[in-house]
């Protein structure tokens, strides 16, 4: 039986004392539910931060990125041992936005080329973190151009086969997969449930044809994209979808705490 996980993906939001208040309203509802596993993926400058005030829960912390390398002359990035150190415990990789898929319209070509990260990428970060203990949670989906063209499918299965090349089973125990349509992340347009359940579906059995049953089965697929109080439950409810990420409803404690309740 896998449990089901709901992480909070804050992006580049709240500032410290925000955050703290944010964690502080979750605190008392998330000891209510000790039978989900709740992750809150802060700024990395609050991790920290964030992890105190969560300690006299089960909630945990993680990262919302990571580099591939352990140190050396990376200006500006962060590392697996550093994310280590201040406590993360899960860490998200090949978000759409930091492969520069934005659901938006309105991007300017050039922050697109400045994330713009790539299976490959996201391979090194996945073998990095796995190196340190502390499990991936993979973001796949398609854009809206890919869903028209119905290549939605096979977009999915290359990238889990690009960001899970050269590892074996052995090595993903712990594997969490989130399906994130990039058309409905911050647009208010979630995936139907028969959709989102059909893909997170498709998702496992890519994995258990690739890594056999063991990783099939255990491995956790999320979905993410405009997740709500209002849709959670439904969501959650699916046989193959095993929690949510969530991006903007999590910025809001009570939101947050309505949709891990509903887990
Ligand atoms: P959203 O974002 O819930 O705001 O749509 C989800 C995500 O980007 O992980």
């Amino acid at each position: 039986m896998r449990r089901k996980l709901v992480a909070g993906n804050w992006k580049m939001n709240l500032t410290m004392a925000q955050a703290i208040a944010v964690a502080e309203g979750f605190l008392r509802f998330v000891k209510a539910r000790e039978s989900v596993d709740v992750l809150i993926c802060p700024s990395f400058l609050c991790i920290n931060k964030v992890r105190e005030v969560l300690k006299s829960s089960h909630a945990e912390v993680g990262a919302q990125d990571v580099f591939w390398l352990d140190n050396g002359a990376f200006t500006g990035s962060v590392s697996p041992t550093m994310l280590k150190d201040v406590g993360a415990r899960m860490c998200i990789v090949g978000h759409s936005e930091t492969r520069g898929r934005f659901g938006k319209l309105d991007v300017p070509p050039s922050t697109v080329g400045y994330f713009a990260e790539t299976d490959e990428t996201v391979n090194l970060k996945i073998k990095a973190l796995l190196y340190h203990s502390i499990p991936p949670i993979l973001c796949v989906g398609e854009t809206l151009t890919e869903r028209e063209a119905n290549a939605t499918d096979t977009i999915i299965r290359a990238q889990l086969d690009g960001a899970l090349q050269d590892l074996d089973a052995s090595e993903l125990p712990s594997l969490v997969v989130a399906y994130e349509p990039v058309w409905a992340i911050g647009t208010g347009q979630v995936c139907e449930t028969p959709e989102a359940e059909r893909i997170c579906g498709m998702i496992r059995q890519h994995l258990t044809q690739k890594f056999g049953e063991e990783v099939g089965d255990h491995g956790r697929v999320l979905y993410g994209g405009s997740v709500k109080a209002s849709n959670a439950q439904e969501l959650f409810s699916q046989p193959n979808i095993d929690g949510g990420l969530v991006g903007g409803a999590s910025l809001n404690a009570e939101e947050f705490s309505r949709i891990v309740m509903s887990a």
